[in-house]
């Protein structure tokens, strides 16, 4: 059976399943049970200076999908609203009670060092694995100097984590911010300053949806609202996005990775993991679901695993990176067509809808006499585009076909029909950064 079991940075867990800092893992009563569920690790809810942060009422908001199933969620919660001597006391109680499992705490002070350098062997001697430097809560921290607000400047990331470095020995992950054009810029910062891993994503900006007859936003505090922080499913792509960006920056290639973001499920986290990440964090799925779901993300990954012969997860982690690429490296010459498989269509048309209406016009309405109707890809007009595949009701009724074109691999940058072709010296470069899926493919 696959070896679940993870070191990440120094901090050993039973699987790499840990809860994020947030609600769940705001207090010894929440984290002993989700312990007692199972999970390998948690990140306590953010500690900072006291007096501890107050909370308004009311706090979320969701993004919802047509069946009701919540597709993104919305926050305004601050830090701990509990006073730090009960947090440090509860900590150090579940360590002890729990050594097997992964505790890291969360941090967020105001960028002074003096603040850091206090709390730092507080938090050293509840015998915790590790801290998690909160640079990402982007409502109501960054109004006071804190959160987001440092995430979005990689000089204070950097000289924030220094100061870590300096007054711990404790294992430093920097939680990074979405809220940024660039995500390596901060991740290069927290390398720089000498962090042993980063975490990512915390919370992007947002506001879900509105009340039209009050004419304020949700949650309502009051006649007002504000933006919260946007999580839950919806976020999972910007957040793959951005672990793959720091997995394959040269500059911080093989700086450990805790992903978050959207994971609801051991798919999902199998998804992180390839693209570079060696933990996983979840919050909205465990508030939404209870932390009985990592029961099937244990079981399903560890399944998956001894299906496809990975003994542990180093033995895949990162694997998708050497995959994913500038998008001038991929092969001009690769060619799917659609194809349709008429056993299972129930001739609903909406292929042919989303074809036609799109630039492609590639998909032909045939009717019959008795006005039956049947749906063929025209191949010769096929661009490949997965539209019809993606719009398709039926699972696996559409499937994209690779074609042989006989064709050798050929990117942008070495393509005659690119004005601005690139420089030989590049484009040797970019064969080398062909990536193996492909060539496999062709
Ligand atoms: C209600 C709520 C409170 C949160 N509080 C914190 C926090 O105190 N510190 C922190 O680093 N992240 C906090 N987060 C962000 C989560 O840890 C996580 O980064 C984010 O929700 C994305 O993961 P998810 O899609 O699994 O929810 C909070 C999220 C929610 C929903
Ligand atoms: S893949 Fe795109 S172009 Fe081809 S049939 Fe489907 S929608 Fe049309
Ligand atoms: S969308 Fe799928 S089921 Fe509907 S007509 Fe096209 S192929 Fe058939």
């Amino acid at each position: 059976m696959a070896d679940l079991s993870i070191e990440f940075c120094g901090i050993k867990s039973p699987n790499p399943f840990w809860l994020a800092s947030a609600p769940p893992t705001d207090k010894a009563y929440n984290v002993v049970r989700a312990f007692e569920a199972g999970w390998g690790g948690v990140v306590w809810k953010t500690l900072g200076e006291d007096p501890p942060a107050v909370n308004v009422s009311s706090r979320y908001s969701a993004h919802y999908g047509k069946n009701r199933e919540v597709i993104g969620f919305n926050n305004i919660e601050l830090i701990t609203d509990r006073a730090l001597e009960i947090n440090l006391r509860e900590i150090t109680q579940v360590k002890k009670d729990w050594p097997d499992r992964a505790l890291i705490v969360s941090l967020m002070l105001p960028c002074e060092e003096k603040a850091w350098a206090d709390i730092l062997p507080l938090v050293e001697a509840t015998g915790a694995d590790g801290i998690e430097l909160n640079f990402g809560c982007p409502h109501g921290m960054p109004e006071r100097g804190m959160g987001a607000a440092v995430g979005q400047v990689p000089e204070y990331v950097r000289m924030v984590t220094s100061w870590c470095k300096k007054h711990s020995k404790l294992p430093v992950i920097v939680k990074l911010t979405p809220n940024i054009t660039d995500i390596r810029g901060p991740a290069r910062a927290a390398k720089e300053g000498g962090a042993d891993a980063v975490s990512l994503i915390n919370t992007i900006n947002s506001i879900t949806h509105l009340d039209l007859d009050r004419m304020v936003a949700f949650p309502t505090v009051g006649g007002a609202s504000t933006h919260g922080g946007y999580c839950g499913t919806a976020v999972k792509p910007i957040a793959l996005n951005m672990v793959a960006e720091i997995a394959r920056d040269p500059a911080t290639a093989g700086l450990p990775i805790s992903g978050i973001g959207g994971i609801g499920n051991w798919r999902d986290a199998a998804e992180f993991i390839a693209l570079g990440a060696g933990s996983v964090q979840v919050c909205t799925a465990a508030m939404l679901h209870g932390f009985r779901i990592v029961e099937e993300m244990k079981d399903g990954l560890s399944r998956w695993m001894d299906e496809k012969g990975y003994r542990s997860i180093s033995e895949f982690s990162g694997k998708a990176v050497p995959n994913t690429t500038d998008w001038k490296y991929l092969d001009m010459n690769y060619q799917v067509i659609a194809q349709i498989n008429q056993d299972d269509c129930i001739q609903c048309g909406r292929c042919y809808v989303a074809c036609e209406d799109t630039s492609h016009q590639s998909i032909a309405q045939l009717i019959d006499q008795q006005g039956g109707r049947r749906y063929e890809v025209i191949k010769e007009e096929c661009v490949g585009c997965n539209l019809c595949e993606i719009t398709c009701p039926v699972q696996g009724c559409i499937t994209m076909v690779p074609q042989k074109t006989g064709k050798p691999y050929m990117n942008w940058t070495q393509d005659p029909r690119n004005p601005r072709a690139e420089s030989a010296q590049s484009a040797v470069q970019s064969t080398a950064q062909e990536p193996a899926a492909e060539v496999a493919q062709n």
